[in-house]
């Protein structure tokens, strides 16, 4: 059987916003694992340098919008791959609207159009990253890609359009693109004060520092947790494979997880944890969410290799070791 992945050896990638959680650790696996030639453009609105301390000797990193178009073009005239994960984050989205629509949509426009219009001889594909987020609240799951989407936030809003944007210039101009929708993505390297970081991430790291484990609502709210190793190698696949061009795919888990079911795994590692119920909050309460990954299986024969049990011991083991890091608290 071929193995895709390392197709993507000693390839020169570009990745926008590849300080975050999703970026850094995806430059990280680029570079040590397969080797490539790794540029990492992000303006640090959402995201430290530091975290990538023990790699930025062996990367190239530019601290610049992805808005500033006159700085970003450049970089992406000789590169293989360009992974465009820059966004702003769904808990200001609320907020920020324009800035929303501007990051998370315009850029990728911005991008393609400077595909379209000059003659990137060396690329091979772009490949935007959206969320499940597009598709709203249902209780019918999971949801696969042919389902409607119900947006209810300005940030899925946003997502929907840049998605778009990245399937229309392939199927129009034929521009080698290819999409994920990621179903809420953790693992090692949240940053707990980030005040971005996902509820897994904030559980652990509490768990961890004896801190109490705040719980919204009832606690029964449930959505498909992906493993930042699953999620990094969907990203590569969609990058690489010639069935992802022009598509577009879920990246999860399609198994439901509920909020008190990540605290009694949290448990089951680390005794006599503090929780409290608080009132829920305004922002992603959607009560239910699964997605259908019969696609990427099928087109590409991704499927996740960690479930949740695996996945929260990978990270605790890691931030067991990381705490003492100033990255991380
Ligand atoms: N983490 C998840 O669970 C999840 C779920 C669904 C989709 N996604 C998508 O995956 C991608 C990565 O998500 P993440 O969790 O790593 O987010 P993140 O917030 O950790 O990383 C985003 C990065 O983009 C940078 N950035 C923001 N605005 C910028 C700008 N104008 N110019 C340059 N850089 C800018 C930030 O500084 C940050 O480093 C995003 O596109 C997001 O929409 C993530």
């Amino acid at each position: 059987m071929i193995n895709y992945l390392d197709r993507i050896k000693n390839k020169k990638v570009v990745i926008t916003g590849g300080l975050g959680f999703v970026g850094h650790n995806l430059a990280k696996t680029l570079l040590e694992k397969y080797n490539c030639d790794v540029t990492i453009v992000d303006d640090c609105s959402n995201s430290n340098i530091s975290i990538i301390n023990d790699i930025v000797d062996r990367i190239t990193f530019h601290k610049i919008d992805v808005l500033d178009t006159l700085r970003l073009f450049p970089l992406l005239e000789k590169t293989e791959f360009i992974f465009h994960l820059a966004c702003k984050q769904i808990s200001s989205s609320g907020k920020e609207p324009i800035n929303h629509l501007r990051v998370n949509s315009e850029s990728t426009l911005r991008i393609l159009e400077y595909i379209r219009n000059n003659n990137l001889t060396n690329l091979k594909r772009f490949v935007y990253t959206s969320s499940a987020s597009v598709y709203g609240s249902t209780t019918r799951l999971p949801l696969n890609e042919q389902d409607p989407t119900f947006v209810l936030s300005n940030y899925a809003a946003t997502k929907l359009l840049g998605e778009n944007y990245t399937i229309m210039y392939n199927r129009n101009y034929d521009i080698p693109t290819s999409c994920v929708r990621y179903s809420n993505i953790y693992g090692y390297g949240q940053s707990p004060n980030n005040p971005y970081c996902g509820v897994l991430g904030k559980f652990v790291h509490n768990a961890l520092t004896n801190k109490k484990l705040n719980i919204f609502g009832d606690g029964e709210q449930t959505r498909d947790y992906t493993f930042i190793d699953d999620a990094i190698d969907a990203t590569i696949l969609a990058a690489i494979h010639p069935r992802a061009l022009g598509d577009l795919f879920n990246v999860g888990t399609s198994v439901e997880t509920s909020v008190n079911n990540l605290v009694d795994i949290i448990s089951s590692n680390i005794k006599n944890l503090e929780i409290e119920y608080i009132q829920e909050r305004d922002i992603d309460n959607i009560r239910r969410r699964a997605i259908d990954i019969q696609k990427i299986h099928q087109a590409l024969t991704w499927s996740p290799k960690f479930n949740i049990k695996q996945g929260i011991k990978k990270t605790l083991d890691w931030y067991k070791k990381h705490l003492r890091s100033s990255t991380y608290l």
